[in-house]
Formats: C-alpha cells, structure tokens, sequence
C-alpha cells in the first residue's frame, strides 16, 4: 500500500504511513524558503542534508531525556515520526540577539540575553506568524496554562541541551525555533525538525553563519554550511 500524502509545506511532505498506523512519513524537500515564502530556491541534497542532521539530533536529545515524536530515519530523505496534532505555536528561543527580535525592538545585533529569551509566535501563513503572548497563545490553542508553562519549560531544557550538543562542535547556538504536537494519547512532545533552517548557528572560532541565514541574507551557499554542520555532528 502506498503512503497517503496528509499536507505539504514549505520544506517537507507529511505522509499517512500506510504499513504503520498512527505514524508519519516524513519527507525532506529540497526547497528553501524565507520571509514567509516571498524568497524561494531549490538545493539539491538540502532535502537529505536537513533529514540526516535532525535523525542526528533527536536521538541525541532522546538521550538526555527530551521525548519527540521521532522514531527513526528511513532513507535519505525520509524519516517516520509518531502522527501528533501540531500546536500552532512557535516557540523561539534566543541567546543572543539577531534577526527579527533586533529590528523590531531596536535591540543591538549579538547582545547576550542574561537569561535565554524565549517568544511565541503564531504559526499562520496568512497573518505571517505574528508574535503572541501567553494569553493569545491560550486563546488561539488548546493548550491549558498549565501545557503551556510545559511547553516553555520544556523549550528551555532543550535550549541548555542544544547549547552543550553544539559547543562541543565549536558552535554557538544563536536562537532556535521549536514546535510541539499533541500525541493520539493528549501527551506533548517535542515535534517538526531541528536543522540550519530553523536554528542560527555561528562557527566560535571564526563567527561565520552555518545556517540559513546564508540563504535568507544571500551571504554563503546553503548546501556548503549544512554538510559542515552534518559533518561535526557526525564527529560526535
Ligand atoms: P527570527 O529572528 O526571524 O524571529 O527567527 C528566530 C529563529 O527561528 C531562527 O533560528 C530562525 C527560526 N525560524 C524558523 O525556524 N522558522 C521561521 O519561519 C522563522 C521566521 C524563524
Ligand atoms: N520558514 C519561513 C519561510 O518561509 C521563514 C524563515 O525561515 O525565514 O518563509
């Protein structure tokens, strides 16, 4: 039986899994997009490179205690995770200042947050995912107050896991955005991927970008910084 196409987004397809019920397909598309889909391009081998460096990273943080709806890497391009509802929430979270967060408080590029700052925003294409705060975010999901001090306590844990993960790859780990699913069980975990596309990550040593950010500013070559990521992940 042949896999049910559920939902295609800007980077990946969402598979039914034909063979294993109440699990995904997901698959890695070759497209970049940023500004909310105004500038696009195709990588060739973007799409592996983003499915091998998240099946890397989940079982790392599986390891040290943060549960995902990750369950394994297929093929290339492919990886099955459990089917969860997502939460249309976008949870940042920041330990230096840089992209948005910089121009729309005027707050000056690379200043250190005292303790890591963590914003949410709303995942709507069409409103192009304003920034929320806990009230809207309670207003416009299912989440209960108590789910959502979770899902920020949560982030966080993974924001020092991910800290020590790429320090040890002569990486500081910039901001990062994260998303939750709600699993058939009501449980929350950790959903979606973590790759350059959704993480700003600069090399210690020289502060070179290893992320999108060379796509979105027109700075670098996507594929050359995400194989030098895989490549130090691989190393660990
Ligand atoms: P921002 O500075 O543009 O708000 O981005 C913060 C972080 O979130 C950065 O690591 C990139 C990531 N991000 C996504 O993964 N998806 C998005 O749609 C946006 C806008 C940012
Ligand atoms: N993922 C978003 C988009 O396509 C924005 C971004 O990552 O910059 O358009």
């Amino acid at each position: 039986m042949k896999n049910t196409l559920l939902y295609e987004g800007k980077a990946k397809k969402v598979y039914q899994s034909a063979d294993r019920p109440g699990q995904l397909v997901l698959s890695y598309k070759n497209a970049a997009t940023a500004f909310n889909g105004e500038k696009k391009a195709t990588f060739s081998g973007k799409g592996r490179l983003n499915n091998e460096i998240s099946s890397l990273i989940f079982p790392m943080l599986a390891k040290r205690g943060v549960e995902s709806h990750f369950i394994e890497r297929l093929n290339e391009t492919e990886q099955l995770v459990h089917q969860t509802t997502i939460i249309p929430v976008e949870v940042v979270v920041r330990n230096l200042a840089t992209g948005s967060i910089t121009k729309r408080l005027g707050i000056p590029e690379k200043t250190a947050f005292a303790s890591p700052l963590l914003e949410l925003f709303y995942k709507n294409d069409e409103l192009g995912d304003p920034l929320i705060n806990d009230a809207h975010t309670l207003l416009l999901t299912d989440l209960t107050a108590e789910e959502l001090e979770e899902i920020k306590h949560k982030a966080l844990e993974i924001n020092q896991q991910l800290q020590h993960l790429f320090s040890a790859m002569n990486i500081t780990l910039v901001d990062f955005k994260l998303e939750f699913g709600r699993m058939a069980d009501g449980k929350l975990v950790l959903a979606d991927e973590i790759s350059p596309d959704t993480c700003r990550l600069w090399d210690k040593t020289t502060q070179e970008k290893l992320d999108k950010d060379v796509f979105r500013q027109g700075t670098g070559d996507l594929i050359t910084v995400y194989e030098e990521i895989l490549r130090r992940l691989e190393a660990q």
